[in-house]
């Protein structure tokens, strides 16, 4: 189980305070795809952020199974996030000087820091994403269903816990976008991850198990 509890995010500027969100509640099963919808600027990627431990709460904590994660220290928090946790975002972040197969082995050499390994791994993840006759391109030599496809297998090669997509085909035609969600959803089950999804394509949005729509001060789960 994913659990967040009394979550709390609070900007602190030069002249004033900025309130995100105050005390939410979440708990996602582990293994379960949720989707998250609601207005721009109502702090979905930050709640995703701090869900994947790469922003910290002002106030409040989240939980992996019994793992309280923001109790960890920095080094622990960062190891903890290598081998647990996948990230996605709109514009994929893949490192431009490295081809495709090197940006998908990154995470898992500094993992198990084994290079035969890694290059095994990733050359089976490229494949299964449908990248096979892309390994050696680089980011720009790529279009962008395709990048995001390499994002989808860096994220995945460390088998993680849980997966984190922050609009990931924001910047995709439909069709691609619907490529991309449908790959998601089948790699989430094939490894057994929970994933999370801020989408702002409702109908995509309604494949997922559990449905989530975050308003000013709440998210809510929508049922069926
Ligand atoms: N680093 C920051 N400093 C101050 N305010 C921020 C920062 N990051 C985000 N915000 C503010 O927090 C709110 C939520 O942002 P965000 O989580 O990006 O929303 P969403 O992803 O739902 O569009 C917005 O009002 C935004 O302006
Ligand atoms: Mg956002």
């Amino acid at each position: 189980m994913l659990k967040i509890s009394d979550l709390t995010k609070k900007y602190k500027m030069k002249d004033k305070e900025i309130t995100v969100f105050e005390n939410l509640h979440l708990e996602i099963p582990f293994k379960q795809s949720a989707s998250i919808v609601g207005k721009s600027g109502i702090g979905k990627s930050t709640l995703l952020h701090i869900m994947g431990t790469i922003d910290q709460p002002t106030k409040g904590k989240v939980f992996y199974e019994n793992d309280d994660v923001f109790s960890l220290s920095d080094s622990q928090l960062a190891k903890f996030r290598n081998r647990n946790i996948g990230f996605i975002f709109q514009f994929h972040h893949l490192l431009s000087e490295f081809t495709a197969l090197e940006n998908v082995m990154i995470p898992n050499m500094v993992f198990e820091k084994n290079k035969t390994i890694a290059k095994e791994k990733a050359e089976r993840l490229l494949e299964e994403v449908g990248l096979k006759d892309r390994i050696t391109h680089k980011p720009s030599e790529m279009s962008g269903g395709e990048q995001q496809r390499v994002a989808i297998a860096r994220a995945l090669i460390n088998q993680p816990k849980a997966i984190f997509a922050d609009e990931p085909t924001g910047n995709l035609d439909e069709k691609t976008s619907e490529a991309i969600h449908e790959l998601l959803l089948k790699l989430q089950k094939q490894y057994e991850a929970t994933l999370v999804v801020v989408t702002h394509n409702e109908r995509l949005a309604k494949q997922f198990d559990i449905k989530l729509h975050m308003t000013k001060g709440q998210i809510l789960q929508l049922e069926d």
